[in-house]
């Protein structure tokens, strides 16, 4: 079988990683027990899995004309993730991320997008002759929404399926974002869209629907460890959470979406995919940092044979 081929628009960052005990009030200073430096952004991110996932990928992006942009290049391109779409802008830092882990594994992200902010739908025009080739377009909201809608656009001009992952949460003209094949917010994403609590998975299924009822085709509300829930015109059902022991969260959200464009990619049934994508992701959480936490395909298989068959 030839390797599905993805397209990620997107962001690329560098994360600047503390992980703490408890966090400084107002005017206090406290020691922190670690720091990590490694490449992030959620387009990077979903790019670098769909890649370790056996995918040939694509991406999208702008970095800034500092230290960070051409080690940025450097990364993606050892990994295998075609760069020739990636530029530099000039006078500006690439996107960066201080994020904070506690004790759980729980992240708090601040995101500088920087270069981000620059990827505009020109960029996504020129893209075109391989987004009309791709098997999926993957899309996140750390780049320009004006982009993101063009891009939504030209996936739906060329018949080529779309992922959107609408983080961070913000608000959003659902209008024009509604013709995607999958609407892939987490719990508080969800939240900053709907206007709504949602904590629980009864509540993710009821925000699932209303946002089919918007005209989105399929919804996946992910939870963290306690699953997901998709829906769509005929029905909701819960993907269940994978049981491990979480030291860092943060970009698992991501791998859920790369691996996910693959395994769809791949032709297999949806509920596999997302079972599937759902241990991706889980297993990110197990080791520190985001992509350099992603498991390789190899390994992902191993495991999935442990846990899903046996
Ligand atoms: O989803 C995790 C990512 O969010 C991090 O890599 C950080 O860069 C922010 O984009």
């Amino acid at each position: 079988m030839a390797s599905p081929r993805i397209v990620v628009v997107g962001s690329a960052n560098v994360d600047l990683t503390t992980f703490v005990d408890t966090f400084p009030r107002p005017g206090e200073t406290v020691f922190a027990d670690r720091f990590d430096l490694g490449f992030g952004g959620k387009g990077a991110n979903q790019a670098v899995a769909a890649r370790l996932c056996g995918a040939e990928v694509e991406m999208v992006a702008r970095v800034g004309d500092d230290l960070f942009g051409p080690a940025t290049l450097e990364h993606l391109d050892s990994l295998g993730v075609g760069v020739t779409h990636v530029r530099s802008v000039a006078n500006v830092s690439s996107g960066v991320a201080p994020i904070f882990v506690d004790p759980s594994g729980q992240n708090r992200i601040l995101v500088v997008p920087g270069a981000n902010g620059h990827l505009l739908p020109d960029d996504v025009n020129l893209a075109e002759p391989l987004i009309r080739r791709a098997d999926v377009l993957v899309l996140q909201l750390e780049v320009p929404l004006e982009t993101v809608y063009h891009a939504v656009g030209v996936a739906r001009a060329h018949g080529v399926r779309c992922i959107l992952n609408p983080a961070p949460g913000q608000p959003l003209d659902l209008s024009k974002v509604s013709a995607v094949d999958y609407f892939i917010p987490n719990e508080t994403e969800a939240e900053a869209i709907a206007g709504r609590s949602v904590k629980t998975v009864a509540d993710a299924e009821d925000c699932a629907r209303g946002f089919v009822a918007e005209g989105f085709r399929t919804v996946v509300v992910t939870l963290g460890e306690q699953g997901a829930v998709m829906a769509n015109a005929e029905a909701a059902t819960r993907v269940s959470p994978f049981p491990v022991v979480a030291k860092d969260t943060t970009g698992a959200g991501d791998a859920f979406i790369g691996s996910l464009a693959v395994f769809l990619a791949e032709g297999a049934p949806e509920a596999e995919a997302l079972a599937r994508a759902s241990l991706y992701a889980a297993l990110s959480t197990t080791e520190i940092g985001t992509q350099k936490a992603f498991a390789s395909r190899q390994t992902f298989e191993a495991e999935w044979t442990r846990r899903a068959r046996g």
